[in-house]
């Protein structure tokens, strides 16, 4: 449980919250590579922590993200001409570089420009994605360094969808392997992604698992233990990173995935899903699963990254599937079992103080955890903690130092004395060309 204050305190994210301060130290995922695709293509929207801003790739290739709306009468930018080596607001025709800086006022001599300048952001890409930092720049740190950003492109495949929710309800999904067995129980056998892998009879043949979290640089390594043949546990180790990345333990020689969970604003988030064989190349039976919403991808309304299962249509629930035990929860695909059910979570309107269904952020006050939440408990405590070293020392969080990037989930069978991350401390961390340690 957690007071409103406390839950507001980790749920808002806009400029100059404690939360929002926090988030803006680290490199953020703002868009896919394909999203700019090629020189002056269309300029894109982008909201992220509640600021409005628009990318584009000018002439010269170079990558933009300036405030969304223009200097003159803010109009919205999105609407604005990609030329020349410019954004040119249809408007008027006032012209903006890369770096938000004024370049034409086609009414005006050059000077009236001089002093014109619109907010804007470094946006890099790496690894098929574009990032940015939104914070200080005399703190600006190293590009990430989380593994699938330096796999070649035939290695990965990343998604992003929409989720209408606060981020941390989708990162303490992200950090509860315990739904897994429950909610996901059934894809474990059915997905293309998943089935037939030799870890998948422990998740199923034990339902109690029980949970260690083990602080980690960078953040947590949250381990699940259930019980095997010969003396040995099954263990399913999580990584979380400051502040919204989660890994996925492997299962048998399929691709391994996980998850950035990225503020848009306090009801909104971007669900990013990512998959990478460190090894290999992706078969093209897994890369067609993935494109057609497998493992924890998801299927779209074309032309948009909203899943095609939504709120507005109950996510296509089948109750006939969910009476026959065809899925537990009635939806289709992990994605969307975990966003219907986050998106769902009991909000208060902050105009009557009444509990409602849909309102985008959890109301913990409420809430009831139990000793499954072990890792959502420290990593709330951990990102409290960070909060306060940055509001009082202007100390750096963790995370935010790229060498605590480079670690991996893992699932492996260890001896029942060993300690898992004594078993798993060198599985645990990135391995270049090595396969994940996976059952
Ligand atoms: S509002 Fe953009 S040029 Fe006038
Ligand atoms: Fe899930």
């Amino acid at each position: 449980m957690l007071s409103k204050e406390k839950n507001d305190q980790l749920c808002k994210t806009g400029p100059n919250t404690p939360m929002g301060k926090l988030f803006r130290c680290y490199w953020i995922p703002a868009l896919l590579a394909e999203e700019l695709p090629e020189a002056d293509c269309p300029p894109v929207r982008v909201q992220l922590l509640s600021e409005y801003m628009v990318a584009f790739r000018d002439t010269e290739g170079r990558l933009g993200l300036i405030d969304e709306f223009c200097a003159h009468r803010c109009v919205s930018l999105w609407f604005g001409r990609n030329e020349d080596s410019g954004l040119r607001c249809p408007y008027h025709g006032w012209k903006f570089d890369v770096n938000g800086k004024c370049i034409d006022v086609p009414s005006e001599s050059p000077e009236f420009c001089t002093n014109i300048k619109l907010k804007s952001y470094p946006l890099v890409e790496k690894g098929g994605i574009l990032w940015t930092y939104m914070g200080d720049p005399e703190n600006q740190p190293p590009l990430p360094e989380y593994e699938v950003c330096n796999m070649p492109a035939d290695q990965r495949f990343i998604s992003k969808r929409h989720q209408e929710s606060n981020w941390l309800q989708a990162l303490e999904g992200g950090i509860d392997s315990s739904h897994v067995s429950f909610l996901h129980g059934h894809n474990l056998e059915s997905d293309p992604l998943f089935k037939g892998a030799k870890g998948n009879k422990y998740n199923m043949a034990d339902l109690k698992p029980k949970f260690e979290v083990e602080d980690y640089e960078g953040g947590l390594m949250i381990a699940a233990r259930r019980n095997a043949e010969d003396e040995q546990h099954y263990w399913r180790i999580t990584p979380w990173l400051m502040p919204f990345f989660t890994m996925v333990p492997p299962r048998g020689d399929y691709p391994v995935h996980g998850h950035f969970w990225v503020p848009i604003d306090d009801k909104n988030c971007w669900a990013w899903s990512f998959d990478y064989k460190p090894n290999r190349p992706l078969t093209d039976q897994e890369r067609e699963a993935m494109e057609q919403g497998a493992g924890i991808h998801c299927a779209y309304i074309p032309g948009t990254y909203t899943p095609k299962a939504n709120r507005a249509n109950d996510y296509l629930m089948d109750r006939e599937a969910q009476k026959q035990g065809l899925t537990y929860s009635g939806i289709e695909g992990i994605a969307i079992q975990d966003s219907s059910l986050q998106e769902s979570m009991a909000s208060i309107d902050p105009e009557t103080g009444e509990r409602v269904a849909w309102g985008g952020i959890c109301d913990r006050t409420y809430e009831m955890l139990a000793p499954t939440d072990k890792g959502i408990m420290m990593a709330r405590r951990k990102i409290f903690n960070a909060i306060e070293a940055l509001e009082n020392y202007g100390e750096l969080p963790e995370g935010v130092d790229p060498e605590h990037h480079k670690v991996r989930s893992v699932s492996v069978l260890l001896p029942k004395d060993q300690k898992f991350l004594d078993g798993a401390k060198e599985a645990v961390r990135v391995k270049q060309d090595e396969p994940h340690t996976s059952v």
